[in-house]
């Protein structure tokens, strides 16, 4: 395999203040997706995720349950967030939470930095804050209802809830001095920022011009405390975003530092300011390289309105792997969703395509082949030129999957993986494999159209390991592929050798699901 360039991909860490749902889970399928198939080609891959676990919203919630909050995101992180990425079958390499030591320690020694370094000054500030956002808000972030609940106050955009007004003396990062070198970033990166949708609203946001952002908090104490005044926690967000140089070694270990970062980032676009303008700034004072990229992907949505916990609407991920399983999870929300834009999760849709595509599909065409090559070749895989219409589809797909994976369209690289699916079951169609298998004057035939439609599926087997690693695993024992599924080249999945029997399925990749239980 040709190893290129290391790929590091770090996922946003996620609130501890309440369970995952299928919005969180999304951004974890998706960077899981990409780290498996750049692993699987051969970069030296690394995948970030964790928890954001200091700050008002977590204090207060762990208040409101008699708990401490250290307590309160033990009991979070042990029962829902890592098991979440056991449920769905995330490959991390690592796992970083804010209350870790080795997080604390360094966030230390880059915040002194950015001191001596004159970047920091004590100042006083007066703003409307969001709790949920954990950030202080301009007014146009704002609105004002004439009746419910919160009428004649000012809410949030976001959290549809009442801000605060905070006035307290602050240490302020002078992310003023960053408007131009980022705007410059910006434009002589055009893809730092993706999609493009995301990045105009980022280059609008900087053109009209950076205040100076507020890093320390002294109403309460569930935080970092700042070095040189412990009177002071750090600003949670600015706490947050050192994770992703923390858990590398940041100010610890410069050699793995060194070949790690920078990372892509993948985050929901509700905060691609944060990664996009905060903590290219805050890299930029200290010297460091900026990340690679920072891809918003768009919401998963309920309603018209973004899927979340506070309004009630989330879906917890379980509630679809019970019945669907978790490939089925990734291959859904990866397929149906054009990467980087919206899109609404209905049961309907995923039923449909579970059916259609995965268990009719995919599912149907695995059961046939092992199926044929049992029945008339007692297992024996043939021997024998392969269909070159077929081959020559199976090193497109391949060469498509990976040109879209390297541009983040996700769906793209399913879709293009998936006319080689359609393929070979329309191949299957036109050849008649049953109707040869009764003329033994056809048997060589017979054999191309075996050892094809094979050769096809471990094809498929190897492009969509990245996708559903357990269902892919256990075609490639099927079909008595050699070596270990990941280690076989996802750049060249068409070239893959070697396989010699198949033993049957004990059943179904995608079992068809009765109504009932798709639609409870
Ligand atoms: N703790 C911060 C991130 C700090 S990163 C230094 C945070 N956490 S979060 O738990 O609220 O959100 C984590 C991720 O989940 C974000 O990328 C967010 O966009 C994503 N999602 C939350 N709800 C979502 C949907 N309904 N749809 C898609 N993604 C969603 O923000």
């Amino acid at each position: 395999m040709a190893a290129r360039e290391p790929f590091y991909i770090a996922t946003p860490i996620f609130y501890v203040n309440d369970v995952p749902h299928i919005g969180h889970a999304y951004t974890e399928v998706a960077a899981d997706v990409l780290a498996r198939w750049h692993r699987q080609a051969g970069d030296d891959t690394w995948l970030l995720t964790g928890t954001d676990e200091h700050g008002q919203k977590i204090l207060r919630t762990a208040v409101a349950n008699d708990s401490s909050p250290k307590a309160w995101a033990d009991t979070l992180v042990a029962d829902s967030w890592k098991p979440l990425l056991e449920l769905i079958t995330i490959s991390n390499d690592d796992f970083i939470r804010t209350t870790d030591e080795r997080h604390e320690k360094a966030v230390l020694i880059f915040l002194q930095k950015l001191h001596d370094d004159g970047f920091i000054y004590s100042g006083e500030y007066e703003g409307y804050y969001c709790v949920g956002c954990e950030e202080y808000k301009q007014l146009d972030d704002l609105m004002e209802t004439a009746d419910g609940d919160y009428a004649g106050q000012k809410v949030c955009k976001i959290h549809g809830r009442p801000v605060e007004i905070l006035k307290e003396k602050n240490y302020f990062f002078k992310m003023s001095q960053f408007e131009k070198p980022l705007l410059d970033l910006y434009e002589s990166q055009p893809d730092f920022i993706q999609p493009e949708s995301v990045r105009n609203e980022i280059i609008q946001f900087v053109k009209q011009g950076l205040d100076d952002l507020s890093i320390s908090r002294s109403s309460f104490d569930w935080g970092i405390q700042i070095p040189w005044d412990h009177s002071h926690v750090l600003y949670v967000w600015f706490d947050a975003l050192l994770n992703y140089i923390t858990a590398i070694g940041y100010g610890v270990d410069d050699a793995n530092f060194e070949r790690r970062w920078p990372a892509v980032q993948l985050v929901g676009k509700d905060i691609a300011r944060f990664h996009a303008v905060i903590w290219p700034a805050m890299l930029m004072a200290a010297g460091l390289p900026v990340s690679k990229k920072v891809f918003g992907h768009g919401w998963l949505l309920v309603g018209g309105e973004k899927m979340s916990k506070s309004k009630l609407t989330g879906i917890a991920p379980e509630q679809i792997t019970e019945t669907f399983g978790a490939d089925a999870f990734r291959y859904y929300f990866m397929r149906a969703i054009s990467f980087g834009q919206d899109g609404s999760f209905s049961w309907e849709d995923l039923s449909a395509r579970y059916q259609a595509e995965l268990a009719n599909g995919f599912g149907n065409l695995a059961s046939r082949v092992i199926a044929m090559v049992g029945r008339y070749r007692d297992g024996s895989v043939p021997v024998a030129a392969l269909d070159e219409t077929i081959a020559s589809t199976e090193q497109r797909v391949t060469e498509l999957a990976d040109a879209a994976i390297e541009r983040f369209a996700i769906h793209e690289a399913l879709a293009a993986i998936w006319t080689l699916v359609d393929e070979l079951n329309g191949y299957i169609t036109i050849q008649e494999p049953w109707a040869l298998s009764k003329d033994p004057a056809k048997a060589g035939e017979l054999d191309t159209v075996l050892a094809t439609v094979v050769h096809g599926l471990g094809t498929l087997a190897v492009l969509l390991s990245p996708f559903m690693p357990t269902a892919t695993e256990r075609l490639w024992a099927a079909i008595g592929g050699a070596g270990e599924l990941r280690a076989q080249d996802v750049r060249a999945a068409w070239q893959w050798t070697g396989t010699g029997k198949v033993t049957p399925l004990d059943s179904s990749l995608f079992p068809r699901i009765e109504q009932t239980e798709a639609s409870a």
